[in-house]
């Protein structure tokens, strides 16, 4: 599969060199109705050489008040599984489908996704990691496939542009369901392998 050169636009191919430009690029954006409501736009954060990136779906109340993506009851839930791992919040980057909050909470509509995704694309164009985790279908649908499921796909591996991609629930979805968490630690669990592999810890 290929990031899909058609749906760049035409100021991708001018494009921002830095994460710092591209989020002074995306500073006032309106180019879906969540600009409405959002009290903050949640750019994503971690480490801009980061090798491992983990994508959301889009930022809660938590995440929407303080501007940073996972620092809600979900976010908690991450931090945990990522230290279980070995890997701190720092060396990663973490971002999401859309960048501001769903009334409610909802999933996004797909017209916000899509409105959405340049920015996501850029980043991680910026960031080049070598292994994305997916949080959930939403992600995994506007990332990978927008047929997959996320109860047949997680926990194997994807490839998409030279980026190995792993599929896992979300954790809001742990939340609500605890019996999710023994597969999602054993998708973390090819994660950390693949990752210490790469980084030779
Ligand atoms: N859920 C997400 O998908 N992203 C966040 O940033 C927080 C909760």
């Amino acid at each position: 599969m290929q990031w899909g050169a058609g749906q760049l636009s035409f100021e991708d191919l001018a494009g921002p060199r830095t994460l710092e430009e591209l989020r002074r690029e995306i500073e006032g954006c309106a180019r879906c109705s969540l600009a409405e409501g959002r009290t903050h736009i949640v750019f994503g954060e971690g480490n801009p050489h980061a090798r491992l990136m983990l994508v959301g779906e889009g930022p809660g109340a938590e995440e929407d008040r303080l501007g940073r993506p996972f620092v809600g009851a979900a976010g908690q839930l991450l931090d945990k599984i990522l230290a279980a791992a070995g890997i701190t919040r720092e060396e990663v980057y973490i971002a999401n489908i859309v960048k501001c909050r769903p009334p409610g909470n909802r999933v996004p509509l797909r017209a916000e996704a899509e409105a959405c995704l340049p920015w996501l694309r850029l980043q991680i164009r910026l960031i080049n990691p070598r292994f994305i985790v997916v949080l959930g279908s939403t992600a995994l649908q506007y990332l990978c496939d927008p047929q997959a499921r996320i109860t047949f796909f997680r926990g194997r591996w994807l490839e998409k542009g030279g980026i190995r991609i792993m599929p896992t629930y979300h954790p809001a979805a742990l939340l609500r369901d605890p019996s999710k968490k023994r597969d999602v630690w054993e998708d973390f669990k090819k994660v950390r392998d693949a990752y210490r592999e790469l980084v030779k810890r």
